[in-house]
Formats: C-alpha cells, sequence, structure tokens
C-alpha cells in the first residue's frame, strides 16, 4: 500500500458543525495519540472492536503493520489531539488480491458530524488507487451506527454469522459483513 500521492495530506476538512479537523496519514509517532485515542472511547463500545487497542502491544502491532506497508491508516486530528482513526488492510489470500477491510472509530465527542463519512470516502479513493475493488466491514450486529453509516455509504450486507465472534470479555455475538463495489462510479451523500 504505497501509491499516496505526496501532495494529498495532510488536508483540513470542516464537519457539519463547523469543527475543522486535520486529516493526514499516521505515523510512528503516534504511538501515545493512539493509545489515548483508544482509551478514551466508551468501553461499552471498545468490546465490540475487533482488538483490544488500549494495550500499547496492540498499538505497536498496528505501527509495524503500517511500516510494513500492510496496513494504510488515516488520523483525524483536532488541537493536536487524535478524533478519528480510518483503516484499510488487504485480505492477505491471492484470490481476494482485490479487496481491502475498512475500520472506522470517531471519538464520541465528535460524532454525527460527518467525520466518519469523511475519513471513509478518502479511504475510496486511497483504495482505488490502490487497485482495490472492493471493500469489506466486519462487525458485530449491536454495532448499529457503524451498519447504518456503512448502509448510508453504499455497502450492502452479505453475509450474517450467527455467535461467531466473541467481544473482548468473552461473550458471543452475531458477525455481519458488508461490501462496497469501489468499481460503481455512484456518490452516496
Ligand atoms: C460508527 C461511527 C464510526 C460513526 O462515526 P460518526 O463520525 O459519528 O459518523 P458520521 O457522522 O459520519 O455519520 C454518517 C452517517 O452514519 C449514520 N450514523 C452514524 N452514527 C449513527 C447512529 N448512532 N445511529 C444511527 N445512524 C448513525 C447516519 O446515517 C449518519 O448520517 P446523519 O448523521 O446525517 O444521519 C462511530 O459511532 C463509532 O466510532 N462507533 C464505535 C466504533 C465502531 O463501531 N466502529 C465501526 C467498526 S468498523
Amino acid at each position: 500500500m504505497s501509491n499516496i500521492p505526496a501532495a494529498r495530506y495532510p488536508k483540513t476538512v470542516k464537519l457539519k458543525d463547523g469543527t475543522e479537523v486535520l486529516v493526514r496519514l499516521m505515523d510512528q509517532e503516534d504511538q501515545d495519540r493512539l493509545l489515548e485515542f483508544f482509551r478514551g472511547i466508551p468501553e461499552a463500545e471498545r468490546v465490540f472492536l475487533r482488538e483490544d487497542l488500549t494495550r500499547r502491544e496492540a498499538i505497536e502491532a498496528r505501527l509495524r503493520a503500517l511500516e510494513r506497508g500492510r496496513l494504510l491508516a488515516l488520523v483525524a486530528e483536532v488541537d493536536d489531539r487524535i478524533v478519528g482513526d480510518a483503516t484499510l488492510q488487504r485480505r492477505p489470500t491471492h484470490w481476494l488480491r482485490h479487496v481491502a477491510e475498512v475500520h472506522v472509530v470517531v471519538d464520541a465527542a465528535h460524532r454525527r458530524v460527518g467525520l466518519a463519512h469523511n475519513l471513509l470516502y478518502e479511504l475510496f479513493d486511497l483504495a482505488r488507487d490502490e487497485g482495490i475493488e472492493t471493500l469489506l466491514a466486519e462487525m458485530m450486529s449491536e454495532q448499529q451506527a457503524a451498519i447504518r453509516l456503512f448502509e448510508r455509504l453504499g455497502f450492502k450486507g452479505e453475509a450474517f454469522f450467527r455467535g461467531l465472534v466473541k467481544d473482548l470479555r468473552g461473550k458471543k455475538h452475531d458477525l455481519v459483513i458488508m461490501t462496497r463495489d469501489l468499481t460503481a462510479k455512484r456518490r452516496f451523500w
């Protein structure tokens, strides 16, 4: 994942409430800022996330993946604090080489003003530049805000696996898989 035009970031984006956020590529200096961000996400929501990103080792692993080019990641900042995180990760198998997984988390104080939408549209463009044709989003059925968000951005529900995944506390939940075709030109919003 490396075809990012140099001039693209950082860029300033104005949200629906007038807040200006700086959107930039995540870098190796972000470790502490990312920890602070993920530790600030309400615990009731964090249990549904794929990894426990309040652990320093988990953030380090993420930054290693970034360094090795396995991950493409954007952060949104306000006053030098991360308020949004969006990642794009290619699926490792050959037959899924045109597919990447997206993930987005937004600080509770900056929601419903279009930040996730903006970050995901940035990822759509980056993914197209990388030759990605299909985006995949996986979430637990309780993550209704995320399901609505992805629907709004043109993702379609593709699969539902009853009780397949476990949250961070070990409780089982249904897994929802949604996809979006990036080769279709239609714009939402
Ligand atoms: C899901 C999440 C990323 C949305 O972030 P956000 O910045 O608030 O989203 P946006 O403001 O861009 O919302 C875009 C649209 O998504 C939908 N949406 C977002 N949050 C919603 C909610 N709580 N309930 C219903 N619809 C919602 C709406 O259609 C919204 O448009 P509208 O505000 O004009 O109605 C955020 O709630 C979050 O971080 N949740 C916890 C982590 C998570 O579940 N991440 C997804 C894992 S892939």
